[in-house]
């Protein structure tokens, strides 16, 4: 990214806005994670996740430091400064990614569907998935031929499709408060909504970066 050109007091407004999104994924994960390791009564609404632990464990303990991590290379001055805090923190980033996008996969295609989902989310999940596990993928592959340009690319690709968990409850929000739970089309609508969202500013970002690197004024998006 283009350092020079953002003044440092913004350039902690992405991460910290990530961070921010962060929030609610990570505590319904925290909470999923203390509901594994105390119990429950099992009810409808949890017994898939009692009856295969394996992928939910592994997959809640990997998005949080994805999601914390990922909001930190987004810091531009920040990753110039600590090279080598990039670099490390960039390891466990991609190997983070790859067991968040790999077990969402295979939570998509073993457990039973909860109340709300159907085959339009059980679609956009398999889509997403893999996505985002190709992303992490050509991003590792991009930075063996020490093209930091298109790692960079992919790897915001990578976070942007993850982070859809975190533009998920800004597009629930409007629709629980003014009409309830929502039906499965509606969810399908939403749940979609929050990743095009996200891969729309992905591309935004990438593009203008690409551009300050090439010193190419871009209009902002309207
Ligand atoms: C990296 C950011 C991500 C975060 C923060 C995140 C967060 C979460 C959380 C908190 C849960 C537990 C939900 C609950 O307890 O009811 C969950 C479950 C799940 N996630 Fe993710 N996730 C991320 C990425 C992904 C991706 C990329 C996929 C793609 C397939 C995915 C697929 C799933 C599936 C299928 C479940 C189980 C849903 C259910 O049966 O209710 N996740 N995720």
């Amino acid at each position: 990214m283009g350092a020079a050109s953002v003044p440092r007091r913004f350039e902690w407004q992405l991460p910290a806005a990530l961070i921010v999104l962060s929030v609610v994924p990570s505590a319904a994960g925290i909470a999923r994670l203390a509901e594994l390791a105390r119990g429950a009564t099992i009810t409808a609404a949890n017994a898939r996740f009692f009856a295969m632990p394996l992928p939910a464990v592994l997959h809640l303990i990997t998005v949080i430091p994805f999601c914390i991590l990922g909001a930190l290379q987004f810091a531009p001055s920040f990753r110039r400064r600590h090279r080598g805090w990039h670099r490390a923190a960039g390891r466990v980033l991609v190997a983070c990614g790859l067991v968040a996008a790999l077990t969402g996969l295979g939570m998509t295609l073993t457990y039973p569907w909860p109340a709300g989902d159907g085959v339009a989310l059980y679609a956009e999940r398999l889509v997403v998935g893999s996505a985002m596990l190709i992303s992490i993928l050509l991003a590792v592959n991009a930075i063996r031929r020490r093209d930091f340009v298109s790692h960079g690319a992919w790897m915001t690709r990578a976070y942007a499709l993850g982070m859809g968990a975190g533009t998920q409850v800004l597009t629930h929000l409007p629709y629980f408060i003014l009409v309830g739970t929502p039906t499965v089309p509606a969810r399908a609508v939403m749940m979609g909504a929050g990743w095009v969202i996200n891969v729309v500013v992905a591309e935004w970002v990438i593009r203008r970066r690409v551009s300050r690197v090439a010193g190419v004024a871009v209009p902002a998006l309207s």
